[in-house]
Formats: structure tokens, C-alpha cells, sequence
């Protein structure tokens, strides 16, 4: 099935875990993709996301050798596992930086190239740990809090463009940055998943890619937990 075919897919932090396995998807179902990463890998266009200047690079590239932008999965992210009483305005700084400006960033990139052709989708990764005041990550959490709010928010401004904002809360996902987290965390996390496993990269690039889709064309504005029940 080429769902994406002749359309540009830009995905973000696409050098490992979940952006490597949506770039990969949406590569094997017929998209340009444009992955880009702050680190350089094959085929991966280095990229801050929360540097405005190289989010011109990103779109001028893909304009460049595409011609056109349907979707951003706005997938990059750093966590931060320091709990409140831990957290410097430094160490607070740099993940809304990325985190939230970063996201802020590139929906503001493709919003006039998706107009041109007449709308597009945007998927923006949060976190199921925004789902409650997870302890033990406070900006981590906070940013992935505003990453709903801005999803939501944007959803509204963009329709009138055609534009879809949605967002996904992954849970644990078998990542290097869930090896972040304390094993002592990780093992708590796990007996507390019904399913009784974390989740695959895979499996989240399925969702995006359905979002990303003409079958999600009536959604906008959602927001979907992928995380084998555990904030059921
Ligand atoms: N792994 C999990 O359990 C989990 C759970 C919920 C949400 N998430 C979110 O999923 C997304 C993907 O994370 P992952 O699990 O694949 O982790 P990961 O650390 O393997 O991948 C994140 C990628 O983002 C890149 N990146 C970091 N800062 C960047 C920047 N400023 N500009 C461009 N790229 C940058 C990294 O180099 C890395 O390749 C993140 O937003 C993360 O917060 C992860």
C-alpha cells in the first residue's frame, strides 16, 4: 500500500528509536521523507529543531527536492529526570527548549507551505506522563503538558487552512531514552503495564502514520494514548 505517495513527510529526531521506525514507515509506504536529527547519520539532515534558522534549512530542502510539504511529525524530544526540588532554571530551560519551542517551531515552518497546497497534517509526540503530574520528571512533564495545549490550540487556528494537529502520549517505549530512567523505574513501570511490556517504535510509527493519513482527515485537535494500558 503507498498511502504516501508523492507526498513529503518531514520527520524530526529521525536518527533512532521512534522517528528512525516513522521515517521508515512512511518510506515504505511511498513518501519523500525528510529525516532530520541534531545528530548527523546517513541520510539525515542535521537539524536543531529549536533553532529557527535550521528549521528554514529543513523546509528550504524539502522544498528544494520535493516541491511541496504534507506532513511534520514533530517527534524530537529530550527528557529531563530530575524531579521539582532538583530542577534548575538551566536544566528547565533546555527541555522547554526543545521540547516545547521546538514544537512551536516547526509548526510554524510548515504552515505556509502547507497552505500552498492546500492543507496537511501535523502529528506532535507528548507523553503519557502528561497525562498526570508524573513524579521524578518535572520539566520533562511540564513540557510535555504544553505540547497538548499547543496541539489543541493550533488544531483551532489551522483548520481553517486544512491543517490537522494532533498529538500522541506514547508510554514506555523501548527507546534509549526509556533506558534513561532508573531500573528500579523501569521495572515499576513495567508491572504496572497490562499488557506487561513497554511498547516498540513500530507500533508508534503506526499510529502516526494513521493520523498522518487521509483516513484521519476528520481528526483534528485529538489526542491518543499508545501505551498498552497503562493510563487506562
Ligand atoms: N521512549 C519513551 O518511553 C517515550 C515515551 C513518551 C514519549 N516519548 C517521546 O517520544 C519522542 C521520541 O523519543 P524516543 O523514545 O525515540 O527517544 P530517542 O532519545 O531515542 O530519540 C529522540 C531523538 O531526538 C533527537 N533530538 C534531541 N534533541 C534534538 C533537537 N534539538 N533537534 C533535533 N533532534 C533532536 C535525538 O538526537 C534522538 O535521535 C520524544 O519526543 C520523547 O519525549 C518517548
Amino acid at each position: 500500500m503507498a498511502r504516501f505517495s508523492g507526498k513529503t513527510v518531514i520527520v524530526t529526531g529521525a536518527a533512532r528509536g521512534q522517528g528512525a521506525a516513522e521515517a521508515a514507515l512512511f518510506r515504505a509506504e511511498g513518501a519523500n521523507v525528510v529525516a532530520t536529527d541534531i545528530f548527523a547519520g546517513g541520510g539525515i539532515l542535521v537539524h536543531d529543531i529549536a533553532d529557527e534558522v535550521s528549521w528554514q534549512r529543513v523546509v528550504d530542502n524539502a522544498l528544494t527536492r520535493f516541491g511541496r510539504i504534507d506532513v511534520l511529525v514533530n517527534n524530537a524530544g529530550v527528557l529531563s529526570t530530575k524531579p521539582f526540588e532538583a530542577t534548575e532554571p538551566i536544566e528547565f530551560d533546555r527541555v522547554m527548549r526543545v521540547n516545547q519551542r521546538g514544537t512551536f517551531l516547526g509548526m510554524r515552518a510548515v504552515m505556509g507551505p502547507m497552505r500552498e497546497v492546500g492543507g496537511g497534517a501535523i502529528v506532535i509526540t507528548s507523553s503519557g506522563a502528561a497525562l498526570t503530574g508524573t513524579p521524578g520528571m518535572f520539566a520533562y512533564v511540564a513540557s510535555k503538558w504544553a505540547l497538548r495545549g499547543m496541539s489543541k490550540a493550533a488544531a483551532r487556528d489551522l483548520a481553517q487552512y486544512k491543517i490537522r494537529v494532533n498529538a500522541i502520549l506514547p508510554g514506555i517505549i523501548d527507546t534509549a531514552m526509556a533506558a534513561e530512567n532508573p531500573p528500579e523505574s523501569l521495572a515499576l513501570f513495567k508491572s504496572l503495564i497490562p499488557f506487561g511490556r513497554f511498547g516498540t517504535p513500530d507500533e508508534i510509527a503506526q499510529l502516526v502514520a494513521f493520523l498522518a493519513s487521509d483516513e484521519a482527515r476528520y481528526i483534528t485537535g485529538a489526542e491518543f494514548a499508545i501505551d498498552g494500558g497503562l493510563n487506562a
